[in-house]
């Protein structure tokens, strides 16, 4: 267990710590509704990273960012998997699209306004990817400023958003080391499953990597349990040692596995408008008032 302990304490967000009271918020205090904002930006970019596949780094992207577009907030979606998930969850068919963030990475006189969508969701935008951005892994190589293709595209709408939420490809690769680089703070979905930590030592040396040399501002903001069952010992055993593991930085906010997300992901909707009243949906917004708590987002 010690050797998957990463050493992250100078990662992780002062605020974080703060607002959790030193010894952490209890699960069942609650985080008082944001306040409305009268103006918009500048966005805090916050990537959705892990290597493992399947942790619910997508369902988290559409769904936090739903709920702060609930809370008012302006959030762009970045799709940034060449599988595109984020972009199908909402109702979006990329494999159509001429032109995705993959060109806008490719090309640095593009706009990336010209690639933003709207959503069926009031405040929620989006920027589709498809498979054509499997290619830019192997382009960018050979770019000047490889790291920091997305930061680019990404500067002119800065002042649009509150947000900007980026879901990254599971893997460790130049997208994610883009993502990084782009990124004010990382929110690290793990599922409350055995092997949870195995590799998040990795992550988090990746992450400290990309702060050292490109990005000294990056942060940890948060760790989220995800699918997690605490109706089972295993899974309020796992939950224990990513407290032990992260401490603070680790969400109080918890999500349940429930069949509710795959099926808004077939409705291609967010759980919040899919059903809203679900407690599945609950989570997503109690996670969203959580992260404006902490002082991680507007
Ligand atoms: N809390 C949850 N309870 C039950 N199922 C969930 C939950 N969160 C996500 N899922 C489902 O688990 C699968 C993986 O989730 P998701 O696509 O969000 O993970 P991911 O980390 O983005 O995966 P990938 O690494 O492949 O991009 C999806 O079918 C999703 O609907
Ligand atoms: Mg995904």
């Amino acid at each position: 267990m010690s050797s998957e302990q990463p050493d992250q304490a100078s990662l992780i967000s002062e605020d974080a710590v703060g607002a959790a009271g030193g010894g952490g918020a209890p699960e069942s205090a609650d985080f008082p509704v944001p306040a409305p904002l009268s103006s918009h930006g500048p966005a805090r970019v916050i990537a959705m990273c892990n290597q493992k596949g399947g942790v619910g780094k997508t369902t988290t992207t559409i769904n936090l960012g739903a709920a702060l577009a609930d809370y008012g907030r302006k959030v762009l979606l970045v799709d940034f998997d060449p599988q595109g998930a984020a972009s199908a969850g909402l109702g979006v068919n990329a494999h159509e699209l001429d032109r995705t963030i993959y060109n806008l990475l490719m090309e640095p006189k593009s706009d990336i306004r010209d690639i933003i969508m709207s959503t069926g969701i009031d405040g929620l935008d989006l920027a589709p990817a498809n498979i054509d951005l499997s290619a830019a892994e192997v382009q960018l190589v050979s770019e000047v400023a490889r790291e920091q293709a997305l930061a680019r595209v990404l500067r002119p709408i800065l002042d649009d958003y509150d947000v900007v939420l980026i879901d990254c490809q599971p893997s460790l690769g130049l997208l994610t080391v883009n993502a990084l680089t782009a990124a004010h703070g990382v929110i690290i979905p793990l599922e409350a499953e055995f092997f949870a930590l195995r590799g998040v030592a990795l992550l988090v040396e990746s992450i400290e990597r990309v702060q050292e040399r490109i990005n000294p501002r990056l942060r940890i903001d948060g760790i989220l349990a995800t699918m997690v069952d605490l109706r089972t010992l295993h899974s309020r055993e796992v939950l224990d040692r990513i407290r032990e593991a992260f401490g603070d930085t680790v969400f109080t906010t918890l999500i349940s596995r429930t069949v509710k997300f795959p099926d808004a992901s077939v409705a291609t909707e967010p759980i919040t408008s899919y059903a809203p009243n679900h407690p599945g949906a609950e989570a997503y917004r109690r996670l969203a008032r959580e992260l404006v708590a902490r002082g991680d987002a507007a």
